[in-house]
């Protein structure tokens, strides 16, 4: 009988200095309290700023390093002794995905798998009791399913794999050797697919910080094509509260669809950024924000549309999600005016290179 991660354990996080990553280790030391080992070799989008509040506090253990060093890993689970493993590490941006694929092969891929083979090595040496409780959780995203026309149902647990962008590829690839684990050596594993994040600690390269802080700063608001492509929203709290629903009753080898119920066009949430600005942070002397909105050359291999059905999670594990993209999207827009330390110290010299890169040949 499968007993599920129970709240006294240490677990071993992957990239949790990123935007998820980080909001999932604040919560879970709120919720559930249990030391975490966080592994993350700060990339770009990784921030020990995140974790600040964490200072001092023995539950937190961060260790800097590479996913993809299986000698690294398997000194750090031997040592620790995690019960679970909640793996987020991955190179996650997929306008990126497309000028420099490669960072995403070695990440997803071959991270994952090394990955994979330190937590069966592990799993292997653990007495009866310690292997019905572990779980290795793979957080994924709703990409790997492909495209949506407008009348089409929401993406299930059942929907083919179809990944469009290089990023979604090196997602799908790392859910498929997820499943073969769990099918050949028995890894009890968990994997989540969830749709378009937002909230606190998102860094400003996504769309909802980057059109927020352009805003504030009166630069353009870059919208790609015709601005009606379609995302579902939900709000980071949510996606962390429904991995620990996972994690602690998800039935092993399963997947689990995870969603807002907020599918917005792109434009919708721009001009929605735009007025909470206004309101929030007016500036009379240039107007509405609206006015910053510019149309630029669409992003190659665009998804059209994404949309996720969460019936399963809901009917098994009783999770929903609690916050509505307005709300959500409010609190989030008050966090990056709350927050521009963070927002200056996130800002390097290789952040500037990248919006030049990804912007400079999409003319208005
Ligand atoms: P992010 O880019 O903000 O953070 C990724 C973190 O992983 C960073 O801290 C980075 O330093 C770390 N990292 C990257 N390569 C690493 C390596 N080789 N070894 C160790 N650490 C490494 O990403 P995010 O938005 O927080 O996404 C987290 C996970 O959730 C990803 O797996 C992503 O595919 C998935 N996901 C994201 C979204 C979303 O909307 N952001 C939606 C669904 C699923
Ligand atoms: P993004 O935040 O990059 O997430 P994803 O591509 O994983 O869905 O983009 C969300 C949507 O916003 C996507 O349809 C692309 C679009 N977009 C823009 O229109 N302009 C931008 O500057 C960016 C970064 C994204």
């Amino acid at each position: 009988m499968q007993t599920g991660t129970n709240s006294s354990g240490p677990i071993l996080v992957t990239g949790g200095a990123g935007f998820i990553g980080s909001n999932f280790v604040l919560e879970w030391l709120r919720h559930v309290g249990s030391p975490v080992i966080n592994l993350d070799n700060l990339t770009y989008a990784g921030n020990r700023e995140n974790l600040r509040s964490l200072d001092g506090d023995a539950r937190h253990i961060f260790v800097h390093g590479d996913i993809s060093d299986e000698k690294l890993v398997g000194s750090l689970v031997r040592e620790h002794r995690p019960q679970a493993i909640v793996h987020f590490a991955a190179e996650s941006h997929v306008d990126r995905s497309i000028v420099g694929p490669d960072a995403f092969i070695q990440t997803n891929v071959f991270g994952t798998f090394a990955l994979l083979q330190a937590a069966r090595a592990y799993f292997s040496e653990l007495s009866r009791e310690e292997q019905k409780q572990f779980r290795f959780l793979h957080v994924s995203t709703d990409e790997v399913y492909g495209t949506l026309g407008p009348d089409d149902p929401a993406f299930t647990e059942e929907t083919a794999y179809a990944p469009n962008s290089p990023y979604a590829a090196s997602k799908a690839a790392s859910d498929h050797l997820v499943r073969a684990y769990f099918h050949t050596y028995g890894l009890p594993v968990l994997t989540t697919n969830c749709s378009n994040n937002y909230g606190p600690y998102q860094f400003p390269e996504k769309l909802i910080p980057l059109i927020i802080l352009n805003g504030l700063e009166g630069k353009p608001l870059p919208v790609y094509g015709d601005g009606k492509n379609v995302r579902d929203w939900l709000f980071v709290e949510d996606h962390c509260s429904a991995i620990r629903a996972v994690l602690e009753r998800g039935r092993l080898g399963e997947t689990y669809n995870i969603g807002g119920n907020s599918e917005r066009a792109n434009i919708d949430v721009v001009t929605t950024i735009c007025d909470l600005l206004d309101e929030l942070a007016p500036d009379p002397e240039a107007g509405s924000r609206r006015q910053l909105i510019t149309y630029v050359k669409d992003r190659p291999g665009h998804d059209r549309r994404y949309a996720i059905n969460a019936e399963k999670i809901r009917r098994e594990l009783g999770w929903a999600p609690t916050e509505k993209f307005e709300t959500g999207l409010r609190k989030t827009v008050q966090w990056y005016l709350d927050h521009r330390e963070w927002v200056e110290n996130v800002r390097s010299g290789a952040y500037l290179k990248w919006i030049e890169t990804n912007y400079a040949g999409r003319t208005a």
